[in-house]
């Protein structure tokens, strides 16, 4: 079988469960190696072990996105055991939601540092190492430096989303670091995306769709054409991003929209 990364390597933050789990699994089918950076050791052993127990290649490294040693350190680990990292996978995120007047700073902190500054920490490590090589072995053209692919996790909420001012803002901030960071690494043969999932079920939402009998299932399925999302739409739509396919985009926002268009 042709396997689309074989030899190449994914770094994904929050692999340990939902979005980042379904990308770690669907990268490593396709030959990727996969370091999964998740704060639950106990996930991100279990990714690593699944992984490697179906002959593929998968390394958990335990850190925080939010705090600067930390991702330098899991970074680190990465280029170590692989040599290079050519996708960086920017899913880990967080909600505290909470109406404007009643939501702590605490809360607003939380999530901007994870959601983030947590992508921008990422971004920096792996660009820093990816401008030093360019550096060392300068080319003629920039698409002969080694190609890099860089996917941010923005959501369909950045348009606005009654009583998450804070993971609104977050996200709505990563679609601006995710338009500068395209115009300022091509010239590094590093290409920037984001994607903007609308819900897709997983571990974030907890009991939101079971509760009150399902009363929010059925809301969000009425509000969805297509019905709420399963986690490999967004994988097969960040696998398109990091192959060859899509080598001549940069700086692409991509709705993953289950066919609505506009806020939820
Ligand atoms: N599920 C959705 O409906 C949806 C929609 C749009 C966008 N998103 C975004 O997709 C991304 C993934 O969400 P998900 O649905 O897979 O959620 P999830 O809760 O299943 O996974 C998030 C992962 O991030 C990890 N994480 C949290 N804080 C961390 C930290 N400080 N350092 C390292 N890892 C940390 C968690 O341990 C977890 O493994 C998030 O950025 C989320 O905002 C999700």
């Amino acid at each position: 079988m042709n396997r689309k990364f074989e030899g190449k390597t994914a770094f994904i933050t929050g692999g340990g469960s939902g979005l980042g789990e379904a990308i770690a699994k669907d990268f490593a089918l396709q030959g990727a190696n996969v370091v999964i950076f998740d704060i639950s050791v106990e996930n991100g052993k279990r990714i690593e072990e699944e992984i490697q127990s179906k002959g593929g290649h998968a390394l958990f490294t335990e850190g925080d996105v939010k705090n600067s040693k930390s991702v330098e350190e899991c970074v680190a680990k990465a280029f170590d055991k692989f040599g290079t990292v050519d996708f960086l996978i920017n899913s880990a995120g967080i909600l505290r939601d909470g109406l404007i007047h009643k939501l702590s700073e605490e809360k607003w902190d939380l999530v901007m540092n994870i959601n983030l500054k947590g992508s921008f920490l990422c971004l920096k490590e792996c660009s820093k190492r990816w401008i030093e090589a360019v550096k060392n072995n300068r080319k003629e053209h920039i698409v002969d430096y080694p190609d890099k692919r860089v996917i941010n996790i923005s959501s369909i909420a950045s348009e606005g989303s009654i009583g998450q001012i804070n993971y609104v803002a977050s996200k709505a901030g990563i679609i601006g670091l995710t338009k500068t960071a395209a115009m300022e690494l091509i010239r590094y043969n590093i290409r920037t995306h984001a994607i903007m999932p609308t819900l897709i079920e997983t571990p974030i939402l907890g009991d939101v769709l079971e509760k009150e009998d399902g009363k929010w299932r059925k809301y969000y399925e009425g509000r969805i054409p297509l019905g709420i999302g399963k986690p490999r739409y967004v994988s097969d739509a960040i696998q398109f991003l990091c192959s060859e396919d899509s080598w001549f985009m940069n700086g692409v926002i991509l709705p993953i929209n289950g066919g609505r268009l506009g806020p939820l």
